[in-house]
């Protein structure tokens, strides 16, 4: 597995694979790898004949008072889970090299009204680094394909509106949430909770999937009223279980919109802090 720290190393193996008329596919990461990333990889050998992953805490991404310097930076586990899982190289930035003229005057994409609901609501600002950064890494990297954890749900359709929008020639591909064997989606945060806290945390999943057989009694036709009482059995829920929820919403999986007449394609979102760890989950449902 090549490990490429400068942007010049990353552009002559782009270069060679471009030479061999070998397809990319790329995965970007914060590190911090877990089994779920490692289904990414998986995902990405299927897709192309080379996999890039890369390894980048974004500040643009993290508010004043996010966790941005606690962040888990674990390089060396991480090398070597992306030699076992068969990735060809891993591209490591450094921010001097990303934001070489600060964050300040940075030129950024925003992706507009998507960018602002939910966790763009809570995390004003969140969106715009994300989007930022995956395009850099896309000029960067000039993947085929590229692949994103449906977990961070809103995520994934603020990267596919912009490369709509942009025109941008990468393929995106979306990847299943991996849960623990109690529910729990795994993410990089978990490691914030203590082993007490990841039990109580399996609440968000269980919610979930009783607001799912509740959507699921009023199929085919959900009412809007139907909607906010099964959002607020979810608060309830989730404060029950010792959360404080940031949200619980019914959305369309089409665009995260509110939920129209007739619309069978649901998804619900949850955001709720366990102590000062926020975690978010959602759930896919066909009406
Ligand atoms: O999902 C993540 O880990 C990050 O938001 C991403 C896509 C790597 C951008 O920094």
């Amino acid at each position: 597995m090549l490990q490429l720290s400068t942007l010049e190393a990353l552009r002559n193996t782009r270069t060679a694979w471009a030479n061999e008329q070998a397809s990319v596919a790329f995965v970007p990461t914060m590190g911090n790898l877990h089994a779920g990333h490692l289904r990414l990889v998986e995902h990405a050998k299927t897709l192309a004949d080379k996999v890039i992953v890369s390894i980048y805490v974004n500040p643009m991404q993290f508010g004043a008072n996010e966790d941005l310097d606690s962040y888990p930076r674990t390089l060396a586990a991480d090398m070597e889970k992306l030699e076992q899982a068969g990735a060809h190289a891993v591209f490591t930035p450094t921010t001097e090299m990303v934001y070489p003229r600060g964050l300040a005057e940075q030129t950024y994409i925003e992706v507009p009204a998507i960018s602002d609901i939910l966790c763009g609501a809570s995390r004003p600002g969140h969106f715009r680094g994300v989007a930022t950064i995956v395009n850099k890494l896309f000029n960067m990297v000039q993947p085929d394909h590229a692949v994103f954890g449906k977990k961070d749900y809103q995520q994934l359709m603020v990267i596919r509106l912009m490369v709509a929008d942009l025109s941008m020639p990468v393929i995106i591909h979306g990847v299943a949430t991996e849960r623990a064997s109690n529910g729990l989606a795994l993410s990089s945060r978990n490691g914030y909770l203590s082993a007490g806290e990841r039990e109580q945390a399996t609440a968000i999943y269980r919610t979930m999937q009783s607001a799912a057989a509740a959507l699921q009694e009023h199929a085919p036709s959900v009412s809007e009223e139907h909607i906010k009482t099964i959002e607020s059995q979810c608060q309830l829920q989730l404060k029950q279980a010792g959360f404080t929820p940031d949200y619980v919403s019914i959305r369309s999986q089409r665009d995260l919109g509110t939920v129209r007449e007739g619309e069978r394609e649901l998804v619900i979102l949850v955001a709720a802090y366990m102590g000062k760890t926020r975690l978010i989950d959602n759930l896919e449902v066909s009406l």
